[in-house]
């Protein structure tokens, strides 16, 4: 589901940029085992207006990063972003479907939900996708708000979000247990968001890429 224009606003507020270079990323990078894995290849679904391509690559290191989202002109905001930095080299983007993603199985290293899910109506279906994409071993980086932060009467009134459906922190964590992922590290913010490190592995009887 696409932001609407107040969401719009804050997301590329400078503020919410300060948060998630300086607060967040140190949060989710110290959740990865040392030393960290070389990432060739990281997606990120969602990328709105492009800061997550700043922490996967200043804070993970990795070299070509891929940047998806559902709305054009998220995707043509990001592109324009790194282009004027001249700091485009390595990055791919596309519109895509977090619960359709147009890559072959097993092709990323890493992949980044920097708070994504919430919006799509069928976050089982993105899990599976990103299962499906990751190489074994491979990661999956989250960061989401829960059930309890988006479905209340002021979520409601200033933000659109899906509102059934929903997941918290341990519904989550059980459905990427469901689709073969390891959880390494995990973090319940409150109640109303949480920070995961899966890792893709190859259970005997499951779905192998
Ligand atoms: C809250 S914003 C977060 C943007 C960015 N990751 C950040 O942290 O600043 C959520 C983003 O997810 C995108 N999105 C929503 N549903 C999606 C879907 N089904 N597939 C891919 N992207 C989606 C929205 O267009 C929006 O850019």
């Amino acid at each position: 589901m696409k932001l609407n224009q107040f969401e719009k606003k804050l997301v590329q507020h400078p503020i919410r940029f300060w948060i998630q270079n300086h607060i967040e990323a140190p949060l989710l990078t110290s959740m990865m085992p040392k030393p960290m894995a070389n990432i060739e290849q990281a997606l990120e679904i969602g990328c709105g207006f492009g800061n997550g391509i700043q922490l996967i690559r200043h804070h993970f290191g990795a070299d070509s990063i891929t940047a998806v989202d559902l709305d054009p002109d998220m995707v043509q905001a990001a592109k324009v972003r790194w282009k004027t930095e001249n700091a485009n080299k390595g990055l791919y983007f596309s519109v895509a479907d977090a619960t359709r993603l147009p890559f072959e199985n097993a092709h990323f290293d890493a992949v980044f939900n920097f708070a994504v899910f919430h919006h799509v109506p069928d976050w089982q279906q993105a899990i599976r996708e990103v299962v499906r994409i990751l190489k074994p071993d491979g990661y999956f980086v989250v960061e989401d708000l829960y059930r309890a932060a988006i479905c209340n009467p002021i979520s409601r009134r200033l933000f659109e979000h899906p509102q059934q459906n929903r997941f918290n922190h341990g519904e989550f964590l059980a459905e990427l247990r469901e689709a073969g992922m390891l959880i390494i590290c995990e973090r319940n913010i409150l109640g109303l968001g949480g920070m995961i490190l899966a890792q893709k592995t190859l259970r005997l009887g499951g779905a192998s890429y």
